[in-house]
């Protein structure tokens, strides 16, 4: 009987073959496994990706969407405020909340109720910015791991059913939804407690001023949406801007309130604030921290990506005011100096004021600062420093000086 008694040596190597075995077995599993990268069933993670319109969110969009790990749809409550135009924001957020809830379950069939009888991929909103709908098991196009072009995408990807936008989502790691009609955190709060979902908010924020510029290019393309969120209020047309400025500054506030300075124990960690104009100085800084919050691993190919698309030439077209085009994005983000009356940027810093001093967005005095270039209107974020009381700089317009 001693002989069949193994010594330590060889049950150490049987350990190890079977550790080689594992590993190769997993490698070989992955290969064959039917779309490359992720193992189907693994735990998810949740992204939501909050702004508002024209800030930049469809730049951060498509960070999250060419990542080859990401399933990302773009903005699917659109389907719920345009079904129901004649709503409050306030009316809409549960219906908002818990088609987020399903989306992020992979759930599709969810979009039932909010599109017409006959549907396919090309119903759903901006559906070729999501590069998962232009990649298999969807669409054969692009390869999960390359870069999706949005025209062709858009020619070719369009007819294919649902149900297999589904099998496609089930098959990614992070489930990324980009939301520019929510405007506090509390109607989420389910989603954060909801053992099925790994939710992470990501908070994108931009200069009132620029986002002001920016929505003017495209005015008539929010119409609807700002009866919704005025709550089909009867306002003089030339007030209906600042009103709306005004309900996305507050909301601004509601939110880093309740996320930063008493979030409930569910919410600790699981939010993150990130300016625009940051974004757009130190782009791969910036996306790199993002990534690292949801897990998601940088690649050459996507420093590469992000470096082509910040830093291209021209303003975009304006007739095609969502689209992202190549364009050298920090000398965007100032154009609004010199394109908005000193006048109207003065309403804004108003209905923005507690806003725009929590994020570091200096406010100009006169026409002539506004017009200075040189003149950085940008602070550096301290978090957790911000103060309700104006300092005495801030009072007397001197904006050379940082806030403590
Ligand atoms: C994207 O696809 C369109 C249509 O197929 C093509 O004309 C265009 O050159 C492509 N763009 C890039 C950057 O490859
Ligand atoms: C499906 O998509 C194509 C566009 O790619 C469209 O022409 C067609 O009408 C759609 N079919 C249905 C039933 O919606």
């Amino acid at each position: 009987m001693a002989r069949c008694r193994p010594n330590l040596s060889t049950l150490m190597f049987l350990v190890i073959l079977q550790g080689a075995a594992v590993v190769l077995f997993c490698g070989w599993y992955y290969q064959l496994s039917p779309c490359g990268s992720e193992p189907p069933n693994g735990p998810k993670v949740h992204v939501l990706l909050l702004s508002t319109w024209r800030s930049g969110s469809s730049f951060l969009g498509q960070v999250f969407s060419q990542h080859p790990s990401v399933f990302y749809l773009m903005e699917p409550a659109w389907h719920v405020w345009s079904q129901l135009p004649k709503s409050s924001g306030r009316s809409l957020r549960m219906a908002v909340r818990d088609l987020f809830r399903s989306v992020f379950q992979c759930d599709l069939g969810v979009m039932d109720a909010y599109l017409p009888n006959q549907y396919n991929v090309s119903s759903l909103f901006m559906w070729s910015h999501s590069r998962a709908l232009c990649s298999p098991p969807v669409c054969q196009l692009t390869p999960r791991d390359k870069f999706s072009n949005q025209t062709a995408c858009f020619l070719k990807c369009g007819s294919q059913s649902l149900q297999k936008v589904q099998g496609s989502c089930d098959s990614y790691s992070h489930i990324v939804l980009k939301a520019v009609r929510i405007f506090e955190l509390e109607s989420l709060y389910p989603l954060l407690q909801d053992p099925n979902l790994n939710l992470r908010i990501i908070h994108l924020v931009r200069d009132p001023r620029a986002v002001v510029r920016s929505r003017e290019e495209s005015a008539k393309a929010f119409i609807r949406d700002n009866s919704i969120l005025l709550d089909q209020k009867t306002i003089p047309a030339a007030e209906v801007q600042f009103l709306v400025m005004q309900e996305i500054c507050r909301s601004h506030l509601r939110i880093h309130e309740t996320a930063l300075l008493k979030p409930p124990p569910f919410l600790k960690g699981r939010y993150k604030m990130v300016r625009y104009e940051d974004m757009v100085r130190n782009p791969l800084g910036e996306i790199n921290a993002l990534y690292e919050f949801v897990g998601l691993e940088m690649t050459k190919e996507l420093q590469e990506w992000i470096y082509r698309v910040t830093h291209g030439k021209g303003q975009g077209s304006k007739r095609e005011p969502f689209k992202i085009t190549s364009r050298n994005a920090a000398e965007v983000s100032q154009a609004w100096r010199s394109a908005l009356p000193h006048s109207k940027v003065k309403r804004i810093q108003q209905v923005c004021r507690a806003a725009m001093a929590l994020h570091g967005y200096k406010a100009v005095s006169n026409e002539k600062e506004q017009k200075r270039l040189d003149l950085d209107l940008l602070t550096p974020l301290e978090p957790y420093q911000f103060s309700w009381i104006p300092t005495k700089a801030e009072q007397s317009g001197n904006t050379d000086q940082n806030k403590g």
